[in-house]
């Protein structure tokens, strides 16, 4: 009797092994394990055996019994590795699916949402424009006259005399300052374009963080503060930050701030200034009433200096 059930193993785990899917696995254990299976049948048959073979029979039958169980589970554990999805023969519901690869957040959008958390806990909220702008807007009420170097045809993609791609994001100054009464307290990322040579620092598209605020009560020394703090909690506290004066149209006095980089050379970030009166008065509002201050920043060059990345064309190709 006990032979019987040594061949039935041989057998069993011999076919097992040879499975070439999960259905035959099945079918084999069904065969074997099911109900009516070969093992099961002949394990019912130890109540009619005498007394002294049962004992003997009975350890040897569960030992089959796991032995076939493991074989069986081994087996369905090296097919479901090799199982070809969608070949119709198998598919297993239960196998992880592939899983598509992460994308993760851009060092430019990184930057942006960091800028926008420092200037939300001052009250800033975030306001945008388009990036096809109007001459006027884009430079005309920004104090920018037609001879104005920046408007040079080198700098500027135009459509035509009134249309441009903008060159800043100071248009949403313009933009917002017209349609909202003050106290008005914006950051307006976006993206800004120029004919500019592609090299390691230059692309003719890159993005900009405009700061806007107007009020009642402005003072340079505020923007001066706040820009510093922004620099500090983007760069960390020992970041070392210097200012110094510059010229805008649309700002008067005018800024630009300048941080150092790891090697201890000084790089620009951004431009500042207290918003010329002229640009109140283009936007609809009496600069006796009110004063404001105004600031942008250059976000891939905030995220370069933070991230180490020293060509910004890496920021727009491929690892
Ligand atoms: N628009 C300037 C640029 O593109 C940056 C800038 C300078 C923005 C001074 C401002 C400002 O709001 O006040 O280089």
């Amino acid at each position: 009797m006990q032979n019987q059930l040594l061949n039935l193993k041989n057998q069993a785990l011999s076919l097992i092994n040879q499975a070439e899917d999960k259905i035959e696995l099945e079918r084999l254990r069904i065969d074997y394990l099911g109900r009516k299976g070969q093992l099961t049948l002949s394990l019912k048959k130890l109540p009619q055996l005498p007394l002294t073979e049962r004992v003997g029979f009975g350890t040897l039958g569960n030992d089959v019994k796991n032995a076939l169980e493991t074989a069986i589970a081994d087996k369905a554990k090296s097919l479901s590795q090799k199982v070809v999805v969608n070949r119709g023969e198998w598919f297993d519901p239960t196998m992880p699916g592939e899983m598509p690869p992460l994308g993760k957040i851009h060092p430019i959008s990184l930057v942006i949402n960091e800028v926008e958390d420092i200037f939300a806990r001052f009250g800033f909220t975030v306001a945008t424009g388009p990036e096809v702008e109007w001459d006027e807007i884009n430079f005309q009420k920004l104090r920018l006259g037609p001879d104005h170097p920046s408007r040079d045809t080198q700098e500027t993609y135009y459509f035509d005399d009134k249309k441009l791609l903008r060159v800043h994001t100071s248009s949403v100054q313009i933009r917002y300052l017209t349609k909202n009464p003050p106290p008005v307290r914006i950051i307006a990322p976006g993206r800004v374009y120029r004919r500019d040579t592609i090299d390691a620092t230059h692309l003719p598209s890159f993005h900009q963080i405009e700061g806007l605020m107007v009020d009642d009560k402005t003072t340079l020394t505020d923007l001066m503060g706040l820009l510093e703090h922004a620099v500090k909690k983007l760069f960390g506290q020992k970041r070392k930050v210097r200012f110094y004066g510059h010229h805008f149209p649309y700002t008067e006095p005018s800024l630009e701030v300048e941080v150092q980089n790891d090697k201890g050379e000084w790089l620009e970030i951004l431009g500042c200034g207290m918003v010329h009166p002229e640009v109140l008065v283009n936007c609809g509002l009496d600069p006796k009433k009110y004063q404001g201050w105004a600031f942008g920043m250059g976000a891939d060059r905030l995220a370069m200096l933070k991230f180490g990345i020293t060509d910004i064309r890496r920021l727009y190709t491929r690892a």
